[in-house]
């Protein structure tokens, strides 16, 4: 190595433990995947990459990016493909995750035939991209556990033509990788996290299941990304909301652990008096973030407050009086832009998805139907523009339904 690479390649670690800093400061594991794929092409120039992660002895397809098939800033609806493969040493992915060693490809086409592990071509052959170099790296604990693959294509040089990774790339990206490992592990737990909290929602409301929330967060995620590219908000203030709106809008209906049980359980429409007292939730679920003071916590008070306000003013709780705990008196709806959008775009994912469910009182109703009451509501229940922006991912919003069941 010459005394130029040397000097890069210090100033790429420094950049390097500076992103590893960075990720530190995003709590949602898409967000977390999708900076860590991120900044690991950006280093190398990689057109695409994936991320596989280790569950229950299988590799799972977790979050992908291909700026020639999918695009650089919109959403990406393969990151909720189901894909996942066996871990063993019959691909590249489950080669590196069973060895826990690197592996660093020229051309895919052009593999010896005594290697144990071949490249699967299928999806060059679906999708009509050709993959030639390749970066295989673990994502690996301290402990020297692996969570995980992170597998990045197509080096590129400054004219954009597909080139080898550099030699150096191993290491640099190992490095990362091996930071990045701990972010992700966090990702998962914060997740887990807020899935065991609303398991205990759940365990109250039998409405409310852990899909449900999974599903609710992802379509608000991917709303949002979509409202906000219309709306001309810049990619990287983007990602840092979508970071935190998911994992808030996830935790909608926390407020229901203060509902009494005879009305979360009742088998059959409320009358009008359950239906007053059920509105409450609203009031309570905002209470738990009472003390906000991070973002994640403040989006979870909007949301869980305004998720049930509609766009015409006719939803609850409204502008409320609270004269104590006890004594609250509901007022005027709120309406249009008064309603933090955050709770504009959840308010939308959750009826979406309600009405796409079997619920104790009511059958599933198919989809052309679901679609066509969101369309009407469109100004009435919804915002014009976050019904715009949910049509324009329908298939993103499909693909996240077939995979939380
Ligand atoms: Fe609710
Ligand atoms: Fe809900």
């Amino acid at each position: 190595m010459n005394k130029d690479n040397v000097s890069t390649q210090s100033l790429k670690l420094e950049n390097i433990l500076d992103l590893a800093e960075e990720l530190n400061s995003l709590k949602d594991i898409d967000a977390i995947l999708d900076r860590i794929l991120l900044e690991s092409r950006l280093i190398t120039g990689a057109v695409a990459g994936s991320i596989f992660l280790v569950e229950n002895e299988r590799l799972k397809f977790r979050y992908t990016h291909n700026d020639e098939l999918y695009g650089k800033e919109g959403n990406n609806k393969y990151i909720y493909s189901s894909f996942e493969i066996p871990l063993n040493r019959n691909s590249v992915v489950g080669y590196v995750a069973d060895t826990g060693k690197p592996l660093l490809i020229d051309d895919v086409y052009s593999l010896p035939e005594n290697l144990p592990f071949h490249h699967n071509s299928s999806f060059d052959e679906k999708t009509g991209f050709h993959t030639k170099s390749m970066l295989t790296v673990p994502l690996k604990t301290l402990q020297g556990n692996i969570v995980g693959v992170m597998q990045i294509i197509n080096a590129t040089d400054a004219t954009g033509k597909v080139i080898s990774f550099p030699p150096e790339s191993e290491s640099l990206i190992s490095f990362f990788a091996r930071n990045a490992t701990m972010a992700i592990e966090r990702g998962i737990m914060t997740r887990e996290m807020i899935l065991r909290m609303m398991l205990m929602a759940e365990l109250r409301d039998p409405k409310e299941t852990g899909a449900h929330v999974q599903r609710v967060g992802a379509y608000s995620a991917e709303i949002y990304h979509r409202w906000a590219l219309n709306k001309g908000i810049n990619i990287q203030t983007i990602r840092r909301q979508k970071d935190v709106i998911r994992l808030a809008s996830m935790l909608h209906d926390v407020g229901k652990i203060g509902i009494s049980d005879s009305i979360l359980k009742k088998p059959a429409k409320l009358d009008d008096n359950e239906y007053n007292i059920m509105k409450f939730h609203t009031i309570f679920g905002a209470r738990l973030f009472h003390n906000a003071s991070s973002e994640l916590d403040i989006l979870s008070r909007e949301i869980a407050l305004n998720h049930h306000e509609k766009w015409n003013g006719t939803g609850y709780p409204g502008k409320f009086k609270e004269e104590s705990d006890e004594s609250v008196t509901l007022g005027e709806g709120k309406k249009g832009e008064e309603i933090p959008i955050s709770a504009r775009i959840t308010a939308l994912a959750d009826v979406f998805d309600a009405l796409g469910s079997v619920r104790s009182y009511k059958e599933k109703w198919p989809d052309s139907k679901v679609l066509e009451l969101i369309k009407s509501e469109s100004g009435k229940h919804f915002d014009p523009e976050v019904v715009d922006a949910f049509f324009q991912i329908l298939e993103v919003i499909i693909a996240i339904r077939d995979k939380y069941q």
